[in-house]
């Protein structure tokens, strides 16, 4: 609204996602569970893709119990191109529109931590095909649709790690480490974040990311002790403490928000 007169303005509801349809990849993850939720209470409704494995069917038809027909869930692997069409295809079917797309997802293959020296080319490939290659996908397919459309929001999930080197003190005395897969991997999300940010401003498709950083999923109690060395804020973080960002990014308080990263992270890259 073209207007400099605040009272015009129902604040409030600028949050709202009332109306609106958010595909959320990755969406029976940790942190998928929670932006779910989040975009529930706040009256939007979400389709949850997920591998079958994670049954995110179940969970939807849990969640409708409170959410009222609200949620649908879908298995695809992000990694391949006719299941995210059918993500699409299945979302414009059972909600009619797509507003918002959320890039939960990450591939943790059995030999993920394994050291840079000895690691495999399959569990590299499949590290980059499921985080790069799937976020390319679905930015691809369901953004070209909110392109055509003329609005909509997407929100990639890059790392701390795309930016800074991990800090090895942190993995001390535990059995965690940040594999260069994944840092290189993300990397490349927040490369084509921001490509995509100003290649669709001019079309109301608005890109931007949000970094979480150390969300706790009951971690080892040494990492933890190490994390909060380390960490201004002095502690892990907590999966619902990243699910204000989504919502604020994909509701219209955020209507002149593109091209930014929302960094979730206590502090962690501010010294
Ligand atoms: N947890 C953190 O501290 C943290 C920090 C920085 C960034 N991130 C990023 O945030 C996102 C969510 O993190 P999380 O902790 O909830 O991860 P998570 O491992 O709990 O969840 C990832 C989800 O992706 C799904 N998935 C795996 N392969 C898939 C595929 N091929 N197709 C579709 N879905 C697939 C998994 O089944 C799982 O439900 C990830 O992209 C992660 O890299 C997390």
């Amino acid at each position: 609204m073209r207007t400099t007169n605040p009272e015009e303005i129902d604040f409030k509801n600028k949050f709202s996602l009332k109306g609106k349809v958010i595909v959320i990849t990755g969406g029976m993850g940790l942190i998928g569970r929670a932006f779910t939720e989040a975009c529930l209470q706040f009256d939007g409704m979400v389709m949850i893709a997920d591998i079958a494995k994670a049954e995110p069917e179940k969970s939807a038809e849990k969640l409708n119990e409170r959410f009222e027909g609200r949620v649908a869930g879908i298995s695809i692997d992000v990694g391949n191109r006719k299941d995210v069409t059918n993500l699409k295809d299945e979302t414009l079917r059972k909600f009619g529109r797509i507003d918002g797309l959320v890039n939960c997802h990450q591939n943790k293959t059995a030999k993920f931590f394994a050291k840079f020296e000895e690691y495999q080319d399959e569990d590299w490939d499949a590290v980059v095909e499921t985080n790069l290659k799937g976020t390319y996908l679905t930015c691809q397919i369901i953004g070209s649709y909110m392109a055509e459309q003329g609005s909509g929001s997407i929100i990639n999930m890059p790392s701390t790690y795309s930016v800074v080197a991990p800090n090895q003190n942190l993995y001390a005395g535990t059995s965690l480490g940040c594999p260069a897969a994944y840092s290189a991997s993300k990397g490349g999300v927040m490369a084509l974040s921001q490509y995509l940010a100003t290649y669709w401003a001019d079309k109301g498709v608005r890109v931007n990311q949000i970094t979480p950083h150390g969300v706790w999923n009951n971690h080892e109690e040494k990492f933890e002790e190490n994390f909060s060395k380390f960490s201004p804020l002095k502690r892990m973080s907590y999966s619902h403490e990243v699910a204000g960002a989504a919502v604020f990014l994909l509701s219209d308080a955020s209507s002149y928000v593109t091209g930014d990263n929302v960094r979730v992270d206590g502090g962690w890259t501010a010294w």
